[in-house]
């Protein structure tokens, strides 16, 4: 803002008392500039203003053409020859366009042409473009004499009325013909001296529009998984960290017993990796785990098939995140015995045709706990409570089959809208022979379970197609513009905040 403009005002109104009209006193200042300068004087009470509201015509894009370019009518007038032969209607319709029609019919009522046979000819030999120059005068002042002009103009789309707004000022309760300077901040330095004390502050504007905040809340698949890291790190459980998306098919399978010729290993289940294709070595104890694989071992009789350390060397995109739990234990079994617990959540890979349930990347949830006395027991009540902690209060357990636990029980949960129950988790007592081969000592136990995270966060957020919340199918918009969120623990639902 200038202070030229302002003190400009301030001295006009010491000279003259009021300012009756600033459209008047400052001609070629935008109307928006001396409103500025005005609202910044009043908010210091140096004036007072009123708004001046003025009906004016304005010329309209069609009219702005017709004073470029003359009107249509002229412009048709001109492409007509002198003499008796004049020109094809055909020929102006050629070259004119609609222009052509509208030029000709005003200039048959100018009585300046006239139609003969198929051509047009002239009736004057010289014209004034009155319409040129009535949307002048217009230009000029935003009016004209003549009323029944601007009806024409008007009718012709050539002008349209607007308003223009401009000011009367007065002097304000604090006028003077200097303009202050207002702290706009408390300082340090104003806090130590007296200065705070005679300090002038600059009025807040509490009628300011502010900045509408950019992104709304977190992914939902962020949000749920926020829950449930709060809740493993409430039941003592560490992060496992989980940034080595590609793994060697020995920690993916081969320490987890999972045998060379299982299923899940085929090329249709998993993602190999073919640059690099191969981890460069196993780990030390790689022997042990092949020998338990072909000859069994530690009370097990093995898979009895072949082994190959080529297989095992394979690098794949983890198919689950348990290729990194058998790390973490194997780190645990090198230090004297102690229970631990661990959790990770991140994403796994699978080559899945892609549809409305399935992903070929998704994200695991997953939670061990290594303890003398862990049972299966003690995994039921623990997965009870950990449920509970989400919202979900109904668990029931099926036997099923995992290579590297026994027993292995799938969890469902009663959904009450579905009417039904749904799988949410796969769990199970790890196998003797794969903690023992990972160096775990005789008599701990060590209990573990996996969910996906999608199918909580789907079920809360009422979302049915999963490519909805994972992908290039996820709409950005809807995650910045919507509003703040949290999750109703005792309905389970989305509850919005600040939303109504
Ligand atoms: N890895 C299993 C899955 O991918 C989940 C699981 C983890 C099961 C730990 C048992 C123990 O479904």
């Amino acid at each position: 803002m200038s202070d030229e403009l302002k003190l400009t005002i301030l001295k006009t109104l010491a000279a003259k008392g009021s300012i009756e009209d600033t459209a008047v006193t400052f001609k070629n200042v935008s109307s928006e500039t001396v409103l500025g300068a005005i609202k910044s004087l009043e908010s210091q009470e140096m004036v007072t203003h009123k708004t001046l509201t003025t009906e004016v015509w304005s010329v309209c894009p069609e009219g702005q053409d017709q004073l470029d370019n003359g009107s249509y009518e002229a412009r048709i007038f001109h492409a007509v020859p002198a003499g008796e032969q004049g020109i094809s209607i055909d020929e102006l319709k050629a070259k004119f366009g609609a222009v052509a029609n509208l030029g000709q019919g005003k200039g048959f009522k100018n009585k300046w042409l006239k139609k003969s046979g198929d051509n047009i000819v002239r009736l004057v030999d010289s014209i004034v473009d009155q319409t040129k120059v009535d949307l002048e005068a217009v230009l000029a002042t935003g009016a004209h004499e003549n009323k029944e002009t601007i009806k024409e103009l008007k009718r012709r789309n050539l002008i349209a009325p607007t308003k223009t707004f401009s000011y009367s000022v007065a002097k304000g309760a604090k006028f003077s013909t200097e303009l202050k300077k207002l702290e706009t901040d408390l300082t340090e330095d104003m806090l130590k001296g007296d200065a705070w004390k005679t300090a002038e502050f600059k009025q807040f504007n509490f009628d300011a529009l502010g900045l509408s905040p950019r992104g709304g809340h977190l992914h939902p698949l962020m949000k749920v998984r926020e829950e449930f890291r709060q809740i493993f790190f409430e039941m003592g459980f560490e992060e496992m960290p989980t940034n080595n998306f590609a793994e060697s098919s020995f920690w993916n399978f081969d320490a987890l017993f999972v045998p060379q010729q299982h299923v899940a290993r085929d090329l249709q289940d998993t993602f190999y990796l073919s640059d690099p294709a191969e981890a460069t070595e196993l780990p030390d104890f790689w022997k042990t785990v092949r020998d338990v694989h072909v000859k069994g071992g530690y009370g097990s009789i093995g898979y009895r098939a072949p082994w190959s350390e080529d297989e095992a060397k394979k690098l794949v995109l983890r198919t689950h995140t348990t290729a990194v739990s058998s790390q973490i234990l194997h780190k645990l079994a090198q230090e004297p015995y102690r229970a631990a617990k661990y959790f990770s959540i991140d994403r796994v890979y699978r080559n899945e045709s892609v549809d409305a349930t399935h992903l070929a990347e998704f994200h695991q949830v997953e939670g061990i706990i290594a303890d003398k006395s862990m049972s299966l027991g003690r995994l039921i009540a623990f997965l009870d409570v950990f449920f509970k902690k989400m919202g979900i209060t109904t668990i029931r357990f099926k036997p099923t089959y995992n290579p590297y636990t026994e027993p292995s029980m799938e969890i469902f949960s009663w959904h009450n809208e579905l009417n039904k129950w749904v799988e949410i988790g796969n769990s199970g007592m790890f196998r003797p022979e794969m903690l023992r081969s990972l160096g775990l000592e005789e008599g701990v136990q060590v209990a573990g379970f996996g969910l996906s995270l999608e199918r909580p966060t789907m079920i809360r957020c009422g979302i049915d197609d999963i490519r909805q919340l994972v992908g290039h199918k996820v709409d950005r918009n809807t995650i910045e513009t919507d509003p703040a969120c949290r999750l109703d623990k005792k309905t389970g639902k989305e509850v919005k905040v600040g939303a109504e």
